[in-house]
């Protein structure tokens, strides 16, 4: 009896450490906001009329501020721009890159106008690693008026997801349609038969969770989760006030929230989860190009022009083409231990722990939650510096003809109609 007490006590305790429970370590809010980022001023890769601003120019057009309040970030409003050039807006990359974690992005307002594509999501690639070798996540998009966002993966070739099923591993408005009659963009590489050119395999995430009805119901929040060691990738949409208590206390248990609004498999079967790493985080609003281009005449009929022409010189119709943020929070599993044990035990320094760390910059967090960001920041500091490995000898392009990156990164013509 008692040896098996003592198994139990043995196997109980290896049970215990290996809880792992989602712990913020970054707070991307606040006046600092725009420090954590680098801003992309080259050509729009995906053919868009606009022109991709720097931070200094982007602040004298004030199409930036940051606050405690939120961060906005807008396109210009003001200029006519005659029979040439892009509407001025920006693009901004995310200065760490991720292999995973939880990102809880939180807005009153997106970006919504004809003729505007904007779009929060991931992707990574290097010097020796061109787009779409370590893929894109792409956790929102929308165009025109729409009502909805899509989340769509961009990957190399070998993931497909015909065996994700709408309705049981997600509940939105399911696939989105592929190129050839009635099939389903369900195969992610942007070379897939029977799909666009880069389409990706999208899915739609419910009515109301982008465009003016977003706008109108002050908006919500958004959590992408990408697990590399259960293998998916879950996107979960919640409309403003309807975010899970426990998610508000950041203290996130996505098991808990019953089916995401949009699930990928990372099973070797299916997906490998090499294909995503080192992915950036990235805002971006650009104008027709590739998708909004090819869909504007369907989209806003009533508009009698050209999608470049309204752009170019409706600079009035982009007064609501801009992001107001509250929130975005990265997480990253910790062992659930960890933040049970008292936190004096574990600090050094137990003073300056009483302040919150240089990552927390929401100064309105509970004290027992600033505690728990204070040592969970440090621990994931110490055990997780974000690191770009150079794993030469991998392919670097899905094509050694095209220079890389096709629809996000790079010059080669697409057609994503
Ligand atoms: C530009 O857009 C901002 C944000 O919506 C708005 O406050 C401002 O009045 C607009 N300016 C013009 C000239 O329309």
């Amino acid at each position: 009896m008692e040896r098996h007490l003592a198994v139990l006590a043995l196997l109980l305790r290896g049970a215990v450490a290996q809880i792992l429970r989602y712990a913020p370590v970054e707070r991307l809010v606040g006046p600092e906001f725009f420090q954590h980022w680098n801003f992309y001023t080259g050509p729009d890769p995906t053919h868009g009329t606009v022109e991709f601003v720097s931070e200094p120019e982007a602040w004298n057009r004030k199409l930036l501020s940051a606050s405690s309040l939120g961060v906005f970030m807008g396109v210009d409003n003001a200029t006519k721009l005659g029979s040439e050039g892009g509407r001025k807006a920006v693009r901004i990359e995310s200065k760490n890159s991720y292999n995973g974690g939880m990102f809880v992005l939180t807005l009153d307002h997106v970006p919504t106008a004809c003729g505007a594509w904007p779009a929060f999501w991931m992707f990574g690639d290097d010097a020796q690693h061109a787009w779409p070798r370590w893929g894109e996540y792409d956790i929102l998009e929308s165009i025109h008026v729409q009502d909805y966002a899509t989340t769509t993966l961009h990957t190399r070739a070998s993931c497909d997801q015909r065996e994700v099923n709408n309705g049981i591993d997600f509940v939105g408005q399911g696939w989105a349609a592929g190129s050839a009659g009635t099939n389903k963009a369900k195969n992610c590489w942007v070379k897939a038969p029977q799909e666009y050119d880069n389409q990706g395999c999208g899915q739609k995430l419910p009515e109301g969770s982008f465009g003016p009805s977003f706008n109108k119901n002050q908006g919500g929040t958004f959590v992408a989760e990408w697990d590399k060691v259960r293998k998916f990738m879950r996107t979960w949409f919640f409309p403003a006030g309807k975010e899970p208590i426990d998610l508000v206390a950041s203290a996130p248990q996505p098991d808990m929230w019953g089916t995401p609004n949009s699930f990928f498999t990372l099973n070797e079967r299916w997906c490998t989860a090499d294909h995503f790493k080192n992915m950036r985080i990235v805002f971006d609003t650009t104008f027709c190009g590739d998708y909004a281009g090819s869909t504007f005449k369907a989209m806003c009929p009533w508009l009698k022009t050209s999608c470049e022409d309204y752009v170019r010189n409706n600079p009035s119709a982009f007064s609501d083409a801009f992001w107001s943020i509250q929130k975005l929070d990265v997480y990253q599993k910790v062992d659930a231990a960890t933040l049970a044990v008292p936190h004096r035990a574990f600090n050094p320094n137990p003073t300056r722990s009483l302040e919150p760390s240089s990552m927390l910059r929401d100064r309105r967090a509970p004290p027992l939650l600033s505690l728990q960001f204070a040592f969970s920041c440090r621990g994931l500091k110490a055990a997780a510096p974000v690191v770009v490995v150079d794993d030469a000898g991998e392919t670097t392009s899905e094509s050694p003809s095209s220079n890389g990156r096709l629809r996000r990164m790079g010059s080669t013509t697409t057609n994503c109609a």
